[in-house]
């Protein structure tokens, strides 16, 4: 997908500042400065990382916030290393929604399995970068009364606005409390793999969230992690679905992906890491230069005014001689196509009326490309 210029900048130059003057306050670092002190991150946040990069691979059922002797800084490890990558996800779904027209006010918003509310920091930063409506009212719902309040905290620095927690088991009342309201967007960001339920069970309790709490025009993002079998299990989920598969599929039908057992289908966005995720990296040798996710916004009806035979690139564009080879989401299931080099494809590239010539297995793109949003032709190469 293409994510907007300011948006690549802003946890880094915007956001990070905030953060670190926020677990100044809430007494969770010693000093401003101590998010970017190696010593300090190599032992008061690597070892909590590590546990929760743990606890998160293995999709272990425990609830985990109470684990350890030092729960602080198991706050603190999230806080680093895992709010800022989710919200940038969040936020660039957000935008996407934008430039393909989607525009509803967002009178209500509400992040399930909030923690410290990492999808809503993804709508206030999309907002506040004019990519994005700004949310009115927002609600947490979390299993973890601690978490909640750090993350209402942390949202009402960000954010002078009303902000409701509560606490709730989502596996004991389809995800939200019976008498809660209808919202105008519910995020569920790294929560449903979670709940371990099957991809029909997610579905069901799903559409009852949407049919009982969403407004007509509203959306409901889930966000996963994009590892094959959480993207899998995603996608059978969808496939269970009766409400509108809004984005990254244009469309219901059925997913190429699934045909394949080792197929998965995901994003990749690239972004300029906050200082602190960057010495995090090194410390651990990991690398959040990118940010891949699996996504699925939905809708009580298709929202998004699309031309007909819209498709969408979902692997890699691979440079070959003069041309590109990528695999194209149609329809009628995945293609892989070749096309004449041009920069503008990417991971997430949206085609209208593609000119596809050959058999599905080899297949020729030819030109004109027409972008979704349309987008100015490439400079000559
Ligand atoms: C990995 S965190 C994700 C936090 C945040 N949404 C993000 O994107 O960074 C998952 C959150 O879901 C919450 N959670 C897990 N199971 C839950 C349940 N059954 N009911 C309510 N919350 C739950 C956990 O307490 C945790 O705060």
């Amino acid at each position: 997908m293409r994510v907007p210029e300011q948006l690549i900048h802003f946890f880094q130059q915007q956001c990070e500042p905030q953060l670190a003057e926020f677990l100044c306050t809430e007494g969770l670092i010693p000093t401003l400065d101590a998010i970017h002190q190696e010593r300090f991150l190599a032992r008061s946040v690597v070892p909590h990382l590590e546990r929760l990069a743990t606890i998160f691979h293995t999709q272990s059922q425990e609830a985990y916030w109470h684990l350890g002797s030092n729960q602080k800084n198991l706050r603190l490890a999230y806080m680093l290393g895992f709010l800022m990558p989710n919200a940038m996800r969040a936020a660039s779904i957000f935008a996407e929604l934008s430039t393909l027209g989607y525009q509803q006010p967002m009178l209500k918003v509400l992040e399930l399995g909030a923690g410290p509310a990492s999808g809503i920091t993804g709508m206030l930063a999309a907002s506040n970068l004019h990519l994005f409506p700004s949310p009115q009212h927002i609600a947490l719902i979390d299993q973890e009364q601690s978490m909640l309040n750090l993350g209402a905290s942390w949202l009402r620095r960000l954010y002078q606005k009303s902000i409701r927690c509560v606490k709730h088991d989502m596996l004991k009342e389809n995800f939200l409390p019976e008498k809660a309201p209808r919202f105008d967007c519910i995020i569920m960001s790294y929560s449903l793999n979670e709940l371990a339920l099957t991809p029909e069970n997610s579905a069901r309790m799903i559409e009852t969230a949407i049919k009982r709490h969403l407004t007509p025009k509203g959306i409901f993002v889930i966000i996963e992690p994009a590892l094959r079998s959480s993207t899998r299990r995603l996608l059978e989920m969808r496939s269970h679905l009766k409400a509108h598969v809004l984005l990254p599929c244009m469309g219901n039908h059925p997913c190429g992906a699934l045909r394949d057992p080792d197929d998965w289908c995901h994003e990749d966005i690239s972004w300029w890491r906050p200082e602190s995720r960057r010495i995090l990296d090194e410390l651990m040798h990991h690398d959040h230069k990118n940010l891949p996710f699996s996504y699925l916004v939905l809708a009580q009806s298709p929202l998004l005014a699309l031309p007909q035979k819209v498709t969408r690139i979902v692997s890699n564009c691979q440079k070959k001689a003069r041309d590109c080879e990528f695999y194209l989401c149609t329809p009628e299931g995945k293609r892989r196509v070749r096309t004449r080099f041009d920069e503008r494809l990417e991971r997430g590239s949206i085609l209208a009326s593609p000119h596809l010539r050959g058999d599905p297995a080899s297949t020729r793109l030819e030109p004109p490309l027409n972008f979704i949003p349309s987008e100015k032709p490439a400079e000559t190469q």
